[in-house]
């Protein structure tokens, strides 16, 4: 099988896939991801076909719509690939950086595998994370879980376990301190560290525009 039918079928797997997803991780998600994979991954040796694929099949079941389950997502994956004409190098490789990239999984240990194609995967997702569009899916996240915007009272919790951080119910303006303000030093490439500063400053005049207006000022 060529690559680019390779690339393609999985392009329609996943739609299928994520077709009633929430909006902040549905297609379009993957689709920016994907982009910002490809724009990254040019200043970097990469085997680009790895970047590809995991970048497109990095959240067709998210734990957190799962009951927690974090195996699903890998072993969707799995089973997906093994139907296609890929080497099993090339599957163990990418269901390892499916497995080991996200947010939670790293907060309290290095996650157990790590590559070059896995940072740029990883940086490609957490620049979806901020900026204008980190912003948008913040709030529709928060809303889908019928979160706060925001409460004065309740404190951001910066030293969270893997287990608070996903059992979090805290308001949704916290979310920018707990993680989306952290992002732009956990980058792992000069090119996203470069396109994250833009994207924090962002976040920055937001929440003090946000401030503001909620005490009245402006
Ligand atoms: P990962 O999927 O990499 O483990 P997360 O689960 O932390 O990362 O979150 C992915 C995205 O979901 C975040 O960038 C954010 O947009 C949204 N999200 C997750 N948790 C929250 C929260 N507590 N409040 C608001 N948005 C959240
Ligand atoms: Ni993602």
């Amino acid at each position: 099988m060529k690559n680019v039918t390779l690339i393609n079928n999985t392009i329609e797997f996943v739609k299928h896939e994520l077709k009633n997803a929430e909006s902040g991780h549905d297609w379009f998600h993957i689709e920016r991801v994907y982009k910002n994979a490809m724009l990254i991954a040019k200043t970097e040796k990469v085997d680009i076909l790895i970047v590809k694929l995991a970048a497109l099949l990095h959240d067709i079941a998210d734990s957190k719509f799962n009951n927690g389950d974090e195996n699903i997502g890998p072993n969707k994956a799995k089973a997906y690939l093994h139907k296609q004409e890929l080497d099993e190098k090339s599957v163990l490789h990418i269901i390892s950086i499916i497995a080991n990239m996200s947010y939670s999984k790293n907060i309290d240990k290095k996650a157990a595998f790590n590559s070059l194609e896995l940072q740029v995967v990883q940086d490609a997702d957490r620049l979806d994370a901020i900026g204008a569009i980190g912003i948008t899916r913040a709030f529709n996240y928060g809303g889908y879980k019928n979160r706060t915007i925001y409460n004065p009272a309740i404190k951001p919790n910066l030293h969270q376990t893997k287990e608070e951080y996903k059992k979090s119910n805290a308001p949704t303006i916290n979310h920018f301190y707990e993680k989306l303000l952290i992002l732009k030093d956990k980058m792992n490439t000069k090119t996203a560290r470069k396109i994250a500063l833009d994207r924090h400053l962002f976040m920055e005049q937001f929440l003090e525009q946000f401030y503001n207006e909620w005490n009245g000022k402006k």
